[in-house]
């Protein structure tokens, strides 16, 4: 493990711009790259019998701006509505916080969600969380210049896999951080583990979860298929990242964004499909893609309020409380550990 701090970087090329007498964020990296396993994790993905690739390779550089831009769409409903239920009861979740609790921001990205919501919260400790090192290194150094007396920690670790915070990352009350419904994209089995993990990471303070509700299918089907097309090149985007990760050939015009509503297991589902019979190859191996033929690119499922608050407490937290919009598109969960 690679401990770096404001003072042990300070002979290292700066991350970001520094202005002496500013206090400076500390780092821990957990986080390191391991290219022949992520190549051996693709591989094995693209030769099962259904073809399919983790959702996180769908964030390389170009693909999260693609995903900001999504949040700004018409038929996106999740970041918008999620921030209106933000706006309308923070004080209210502010009521549920212990005092002087440690904020932890799982996946951070620019934590801007979070330092939204620093002035109904009044945090003890800020701790942002993010599997991107120079992303957070440059969102956090920017935060701390502009809340100087907030303690700041940055955690750069992989939390999908395992949800095991060091001990550094507030050792008193934490309240976990959780919006923009991103435990849709786990399984309900992986959620439930997830959620576990959570729940003991945050022992006498509790977690602020977003969860995106079931609703009318065409609302559904078209958040995840918009009109200007840029859900389609966020996922047809994933092909360029394999082919650098992986070494493939994949040829962007073989292929096209599906996704639909699967009503059964009550979720989007978004593949690749091949438009034609190809070959796809990469050193050491090749696959046939019959034409019509599909990769799973990411599931997204869609709860009832009631049963992800049922599995809340499955996980071990002893009560839960949630806000909704007028709507009922979108809930804000507490669960009080
Ligand atoms: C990050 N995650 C919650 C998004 C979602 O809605 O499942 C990812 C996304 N995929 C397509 N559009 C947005």
């Amino acid at each position: 493990m690679l401990i770096s701090t404001a003072s042990s970087l300070s002979a290292a090329p700066p991350p970001v711009e520094r202005v002496s007498g500013l206090a400076q964020p500390d780092f821990i990296e957990l986080h390191h790259e391991n290219p022949g396993a992520v190549r051996a994790e693709l591989v094995a993905g693209l030769l099962a019998p259904q073809a399919f690739t983790s959702p996180k390779y769908l964030y390389d550089g170009l693909g999260s701006r693609l995903f900001e831009a999504i949040t700004e769409l018409p038929e996106y409903y999740p970041t918008r509505t999620e921030a209106g239920i933000f706006k309308a009861h923070a004080d209210a979740m502010a009521q549920r916080l212990p005092a002087g609790a440690t904020l932890v921001d799982l996946g951070a990205g620019n934590c801007a969600k979070a330092a939204g919501l620093f002035a109904a919260f009044n945090p003890a400790r800020y701790v942002a969380v993010d599997i991107s090192t120079g992303f957070l290194r440059r969102s956090l150094g920017a935060l701390q210049a502009q809340y100087p007396q907030l303690p700041m920690l940055g955690v750069c670790m992989d939390f999908s896999s395992s949800l095991s915070l060091p001990p550094d990352a507030g050792a008193g009350r934490r309240v976990l951080f959780y919006p923009g419904s991103s435990i849709g994209n786990f399984t309900p089995d992986e959620a439930l583990v997830f959620l576990r993990q959570a729940r003991a990471a945050c022992e006498g303070g509790g977690l602020l979860i977003g969860v995106d509700l079931l609703k009318e299918r065409a609302l559904l089907e078209a958040a995840y298929d918009d009109a200007l097309g840029v859900t389609a090149a966020f996922n047809r985007n994933l092909l360029l990242h394999l082919n650098r990760l992986a070494g493939s050939d994949f040829s962007l015009p073989d292929w096209r964004h599906v996704a639909f509503f699967n009503e059964a297991a009550s979720r989007i589902e978004m593949h690749l499909e091949a438009v034609r019979a190809v070959v796809v190859g990469w050193p050491g191996g090749e696959r046939h893609f019959a034409a019509g033929e599909r990769i799973h690119t990411e599931n997204s499922y869609k709860w009832h309020q009631r049963d992800f608050a049922r599995l809340l407490l499955d996980a071990g937290f002893s009560s839960t409380q949630a806000w909704t919009d007028d709507r009922g598109w979108f809930a804000v969960f507490w669960a009080g550990a």
